[in-house]
């Protein structure tokens, strides 16, 4: 299959810039203390999360859901998984407990709450969980207050049945998309000073603290050099998107939405069906590949409108590629990912991990002996 026979909008992968990607994060990690958990959630797609294991330095994989952690467990991709997520809500530590029979599970806590719940899950399973207190570093969002709320939060966590410490996490996500590099790493480093400092008062305290977990893309190599932050959660550098792209990293962009020009009404405007059911822009409308001078002008529900360089030669059926702007939500709007080296389809992606797992959960279960 060719590049120009995939049926419209469609999600591309150039596989090469990707491979070389997967191999930067790799080589940074391949010689210090510190690893990489590739975090699933910014693809889902397994193919890309065993190239991502198999290129080594990699602790495991995170999820940001039961669900994807089902599929992780499915699809037999490692057995060292970190949930980086709070997990609440009707059946969902029962479901945690009976990965937990399978893998090294790991779920970041943050209230007594998801606490009780997953302990009394795993207990009625008769497995043990892995328990990282999730410490708010600063992004508005989850996460206990560092210091003496944590550490208590730590000593219940190994007071308790049925789970097990196994340190702590703190996503700086405030700061990982901040472009001055001398800002990103001041900031980074306040913000990774409350969870160091707090890993620090949990050994203090004789509780165990073998995980600090912490760092996206944004931050992988500022994070990543910190004294005691044992594994970077970074998602986006396997595909990038154009909001990563503005910053000074070392990865290329290698997903793009496929679109086909439907209409051309006047020389300096094209329209293409690939609308925001195709390409999320809650970073911005996404960017034209390859015409220079060509810009996005919106995105509708079926439509890119798109402005060109009135010379352009660009008719009605010729393809445009658009560069998303966020790769999550984009990549969650698709079912497979068509891989590509140059013109050529080399392989097609399920992006089984999509939407939302939890209605199909049994299904999914089926996979993990549920
Ligand atoms: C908890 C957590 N860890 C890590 C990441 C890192 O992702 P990225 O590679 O996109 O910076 C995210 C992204 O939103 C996240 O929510």
């Amino acid at each position: 299959m060719k590049l120009r026979d995939i049926p419209t909008p469609a999600l591309v992968v150039d596989v090469n810039a990707m491979e070389r990607n997967i191999r930067r994060m790799a080589e940074f990690f391949a010689d210090r203390p510190c690893k990489v958990r590739p975090h699933f959630k910014a693809h889902k797609t397994p193919a890309i999360a065993r190239r991502q294991l198999a290129a080594g330095s990699c602790t495991g994989l995170t999820c940001a859901t039961v669900g994807e952690a089902e599929v992780v467990v499915a699809e037999d991709l490692t057995d060292d998984l970190l949930i980086a997520n709070e997990v609440v809500g009707p059946g969902k530590a029962a479901r945690v407990a009976k990965l937990a029979a399978r893998a090294d599970v790991k779920v970041a806590v943050d209230s007594h709450a998801a606490l009780d719940d997953l302990a009394q899950a795993a207990c009625a399973e008769g497995v043990e969980v892995g328990v990282l207190v999730d410490v708010n570093v600063g992004l508005p969002r989850c996460g206990i207050a560092p210091g003496e709320p944590a550490l208590e939060l730590a000593k219940l966590v190994a007071a308790t049945e049925g789970v097990r410490l196994r340190g702590l996490m703190g996503y700086e996500g405030h700061v990982v998309a901040i472009e001055d590099r001398a800002e990103r790493e001041a900031r980074t480093a306040k913000a990774m000073g409350r969870l160091l400092d707090t890993a620090g008062m949990v050994r203090a305290a004789g509780l165990p603290c073998e995980i600090v977990s912490a760092g996206g893309t944004g931050t992988y190599d500022i994070t990543g050099r910190m004294d005691g932050v044992t594994e970077i959660q970074a998602g986006s550098y396997v595909l990038m998107d154009t909001a990563y792209a503005k910053l000074d990293i070392p990865f290329e962009l290698a997903f793009s939405v496929l679109g086909t020009v439907l209409s051309r009404p006047k020389p300096e405007l094209c329209a293409a069906d690939s609308g925001h059911k195709a390409c999320t822009m809650d970073h911005g409308n996404p960017s034209v590949k390859g015409i220079e001078g060509a810009s996005v002008l919106f995105l509708s529900d079926e439509h890119a409108t798109i402005s060109l360089p009135a010379e352009s030669t660009l008719a009605v059926g010729d393809r445009i590629e658009l560069w998303p702007s966020h790769i999550d939500p984009t990549i969650n709007l698709h079912d497979i990912l068509f891989a590509v080296d140059g013109e050529e389809v080399v392989e097609i992606w399920p992006i089984t991990a999509r939407g939302y797992l939890e209605h199909r959960a049994s299904e999914i279960l089926r996979g993990v002996g549920g």
